[in-house]
This record gives structure tokens, sequence and C-alpha cells, in this order.
């Protein structure tokens, strides 16, 4: 169907006087004595094009003015009064119906119930944004690293290992529900791959094995937890950016970290300010300063051991206490980037206990040379660390934590061959999504929210 994309319609005025189509769903119609008014949207930019029928011309179809309605408008395009353009319809052609029961009749509904209807909250003003937002930061994310040198590496999403060790992993299976097995072992002994197989929780393991080669690479792809958490930063399957960098320790890793956040930020507010004024206006006042203030200001730095004394000193009741060796929890995060610092903080030197096997251990025995980015709003954006080089003291943390060995050879051998310091992170795409954006609940940043107990 040979039609124009209204945002070109709207913003280049090299189409002024033309007579061109349009298509697009109609989201207001409006009746007066000579004229008609619809408003649609092509999904191409947040702003409507207002179609303008002079009812001494040509009657609109009825089923035009129904929200929600397809239409396909031929018309001249005339200057409109904010600056941009408008369409003199020739003719409507209805291309889909919309009865009344449509749900979105009204201007503004909750996210909770949008919720509902996944596949016809995309056609609002918020999701619109959303999207829009979503695709050009993920576009900011890969110029980042391709124009750096970093190679785009697919890892794979089905692993024979758990690269958090958390054990909250969705086991990969064929075999449907049978008691015919004695044991755990025979039954996935007797599955598809012979062995037991998960979805990823992460590519750091065979990141880190192309950064071995490739010195910097990054993963963009999704990755799939059975968190058993409902909380609005947590979904079961999220989009997952980790870049790998050889020859680089935790601090040159964390400049690597903030410089992208930066990057990507300018990026998007240059490519974005309809979408981030929309969103400003909705969602969280104050964002342009907020994110302006991330562009012009330094990340902090707070060690472990200190944020622990921080917020020992905290005139606050947390819910979980605080002590050394304690994980953060968002509760406390929270208070550390929000109430203190007033901006993103990287938190470093976390205890070793409470961390994954593959970090670098430090000197003091007690710590790893990790670091997580906390964000006012969100909380931990990013988990980091410097990987450990060394093939014993990572056999060592291995052995203590009783992992399975030959699950992690390839693992091991990078340390037998040619082993280098290396760093990396993971950035989480929905929770960058809810910071910019100023959505807190991460429900609503993503297309189709996987979260326990529900999917559809
Ligand atoms: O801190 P995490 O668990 O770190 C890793 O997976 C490392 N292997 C990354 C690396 O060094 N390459 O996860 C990284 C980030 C978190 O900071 C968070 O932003 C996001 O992934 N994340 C989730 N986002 C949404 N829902 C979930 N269930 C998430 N779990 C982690
Ligand atoms: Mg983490």
């Amino acid at each position: 169907m040979k039609h124009t994309d209204i945002k070109a319609v709207r913003e280049d005025k090299a189409y002024l006087g033309q007579t061109l189509t349009v298509c697009g769903w109609v989201r207001t119609a409006r009746d007066s004595k000579n004229m008609t008014f619809l408003e649609i949207n092509d999904g191409t930019t947040l702003r409507h094009l207002q179609i303008v029928i002079d009812k001494s011309k040509m009657q609109a179809p009825d089923e035009a003015m129904k929200l929600g309605a397809a239409v396909a408008v031929t018309g001249e395009v005339v200057p409109a009064r904010d600056g941009s353009a408008e369409l003199n319809a020739e003719s409507v052609t209805v291309l889909g119906t919309c009865p009344a029961d449509y749900p979105l009749q009204k201007k503004r509904h909750t996210l909770e119930f949008l919720r509902t209807m996944p596949h016809l909250r995309v056609r609002t003003n918020t999701f619109n944004a959303v999207l829009r937002v979503r695709s050009v930061l993920a576009a900011a994310i890969h110029r980042y690293f391709q124009d750096r040198n970093y190679v785009y590496i697919h890892t794979p999403l089905i692993t024979g290992s758990d690269c958090e060790g958390a054990g909250e992993v969705f086991t990969v299976t064929t075999n449907g529900y049978t008691t015919a097995y004695p044991d755990a072992d025979s039954y996935y002994r007797a599955d598809f791959f012979g062995r037991r197989a998960s979805l990823s929780v992460s590519g750091q393991l065979e990141g880190e094995v192309a950064a071995m080669a490739m010195g910097k690479i990054y993963t963009f792809g999704p990755s799939f937890r059975a968190e058993n958490s409902n909380t609005p930063r947590h979904v079961a399957e999220f989009w997952h950016v980790e870049p790998e960098v050889a020859f680089a320790e935790l601090p040159d890793i964390i400049e690597i970290a903030e410089d992208m956040i930066k990057h990507i930020v300018r990026d998007l507010m240059e490519r974005c300010p309809e979408e981030l004024a929309f969103f400003e206006a909705h969602f969280e006042q104050g964002l342009t300063a907020k994110l302006n203030a991330l562009l012009e200001n330094d990340f902090a730095i707070l060690d472990y051991t200190d944020a622990i004394e921080l917020l020992k000193k905290a005139d606050v009741q947390f819910v979980y206490p605080v002590e050394w060796g304690c994980d953060l929890q968002t509760e406390h995060e929270r208070y550390i980037t929000e109430q203190i610092y007033k901006k993103p903080v990287f938190v470093i030197n976390y205890p070793k206990d409470i961390k994954s096997f593959y970090m670098k251990q430090n000197p003091d025995g007690k710590t790893v040379a990790a670091t997580d980015l906390l964000v006012p709003g969100v909380g931990e954006i990013i988990g980091c660390s410097e990987r450990e080089a060394d093939y014993d003291k990572l056999l060592d943390a291995m052995q203590k934590r009783n992992m399975n060995l030959s699950d992690y050879r390839d693992y091991m051998d990078l340390r037998r061959f040619g082993s280098v310091p290396h760093s990396g992170f993971g950035l989480g795409f929905e929770r960058m999504l809810m910071y910019v954006t100023g959505i807190s609940n991460i429900r609503d940043v993503i297309l189709y929210p996987r979260t326990v107990g529900s999917i559809r």
C-alpha cells in the first residue's frame, strides 16, 4: 500500500502542498456543523496527524469516526496552526472497523489496567513512547560499542552451566511428564542433550571465551531467570547487555560502564526529545534535569565496607538489618543512591561469599573486585566485576561452592591458555529503560512481560 509516514508528513516541509496518502488508527474523532476532524496515528511518531474533512465536499464514513478504526486517507498536506502539517481529506477509506467494545476509549488508563491487554496497550501514547525509546536506546548501545572496536557476539541461549550459580534457571527439556525414571540423573540422560540443560541467565561465560580472542566484545540478547520474586524490577525474561574486555581491570571497566551510560543517554536525548518530554510530563517530574545532571557529573564510587557504615548510621528503620557480609537489599541500595549521593553510585569490593564464583579475589582474602551500579529510582542496573584470571584461585572458589567442575572445563581452560586480566559487566536493559523513562514497574517497559505466575 503506497503511503507516507505521518512523522514525515508532519515534520518535512517538502510535503506541504502535495497530495498523498497516509494510513493509521483513529485516536480522536470530532464532528462540527461544517467540518469533521480526525486525529490518526501510525506509530512513526508520538504526535497524531489531524485530518480535516470539509463536509460540503465529502462525508467521513461512519466507521471512520470510531476510536481504534484503521483508515487510509488521501488529501493535500497544508500547514497546521502548531507549525507542523495537517491533511485536507479528499477520500477516507476504512481499512478495519473497530466496534464500541474496543477497550481503549478513555484518554488515560492506568498502567495496571493496560497490563491486562498487552496486545492493545501498545496503541497508547505511553507505549508508543516506550517502544520507540527502547528501540533508539538499543541502537545507541550498538553504536557505542561498534564505534569502539567491540565485536558483537551471539552467545548461546541454551546452556549446560549456571553462570551466576544462584540456581535460578529454567530447565530445557523435551521429556514430558512421566514417572518412568528412578532418579533425576537418568531422567536428564534420556533428555534431548543427554544431560540437564537450561536457559542462560547470562552470556558472560561464553562472552569471556570470545573476549580471549577478540579482545573487546559485547552481547545483547535475552537472559532468563526463574527468580521467584514478584517485584517491580524483576522479569523472568529480560534483555542483557554484556561487554567483556580483555586487559581491563576493575577501574578500567568502571570507566567503560560510566562512559557507555553517558553516551547512550546523550544519544537518546538527541533522538527522542518528544518522548522524554512526554515521560517528564506524565511519569517523572525532573526527568530531564536528572539526565542532564547524569551527563555533567562523575558517578560516585563507594566501598562496600563504607556503604555498610553509612547504612548503620542512617536514621532509617530498614526492613532488612545491615551487617558487614549481608547482601544489599533494594531499600539499602535506594537509600545510598537517592538519599546520600542523589546520583549513580558504584559500590565496589563486595564480600566474596555473597558474590559469584568467577569474580577476582582481592588480596584481603575477604572481598572480590566486583561492583554494582546503583541509580536513584531503580537501584541496581549493572552487575560488574574483574574476573578471576588465576587458575588455582578460580578452582578453589569453585570447589568451595561444590560446583560440578566438568560443566566448566572450557571456562577453566581460559585460565590455562594465555590467561589475561579481564573484566565485564551486565546491564539490565529494562532497568535502564525504567531509569530513563521514569516508569516505575518493569512490566511497563517491555512488550510482553514474563513474571512468576503470569504468561500470555
Ligand atoms: O548482576 P547480574 O546477575 O550479573 C550478571 O549476570 C553478570 N554475569 C553480568 C556480567 O558481568 N556480564 O545481572 C546483571 C544485571 C543486573 O544488574 C540487572 O540490571 C539485570 O541484569 N537483571 C535483571 N533485570 C530484570 N529482571 C531480572 N530478573 C534481572 N536479573 C538481573
Ligand atoms: Mg547483580
